[in-house]
């Protein structure tokens, strides 16, 4: 009886275990899908601010409704135990917590002032240069550069 209680406890410890992997792996694969969805919902944008795509108001949104998004779920992609694996994650993101958890607040409040500001190309062109100087900024001093 004792020895199927200890079998059986030493079963879910491996299975919580795993479980724990699959999810730090997780974590980090679902914030870079997130940062890729807005690199390529960035490249739209800059498009419609350099004047290489006609400025669509719908898509203007769509892009700032998509950062919005993103802001929110920023502050819970980070768990302490991502520091490692397949990430550009730099340790600042957890040694400097307070800071970094400024940088997606400054993220978060600019889009949403964009979203506000948002009527045509000119005033698109303003607020959408504040939000990209934040994803900038961060990647600055969060992450690693890409190693070629
Ligand atoms: C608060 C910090 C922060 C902000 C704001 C931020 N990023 Fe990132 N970004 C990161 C970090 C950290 C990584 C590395 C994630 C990893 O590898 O686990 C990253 C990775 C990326 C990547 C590479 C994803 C991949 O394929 O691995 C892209 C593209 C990207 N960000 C685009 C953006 C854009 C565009 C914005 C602004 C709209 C933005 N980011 C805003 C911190 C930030």
């Amino acid at each position: 009886m004792i020895i199927r209680i200890v079998l059986v406890a030493t079963a879910t410890a491996v299975a919580i275990g795993a479980t724990a992997v699959a999810a730090q792996g997780d974590v980090i694969a679902e914030r870079q899908a997130l940062m890729k969805r807005s690199g390529e919902q960035g490249r739209i944008g800059t498009q419609m601010v350099r004047g290489e795509a006609p400025y669509d108001q719908a898509k203007a949104d769509a892009v700032l409704a998509n950062f919005a998004d993103k802001a929110a779920k920023l502050p819970t992609l980070f768990p302490e135990d991502s520091r490692t694996g397949a990430t550009r994650a730099l340790p600042g993101i957890w040694d400097k917590a307070v800071e970094f958890n400024a940088a997606i607040a400054k993220f978060a409040a600019d889009v949403k002032a964009a979203q506000g500001a948002t009527k045509d190309l000119e005033s698109f062109k303003a607020a959408y240069t504040a939000v990209n100087r934040d994803c900038g900024t961060c990647h600055e001093t969060f992450r690693r550069p890409q190693q070629r």
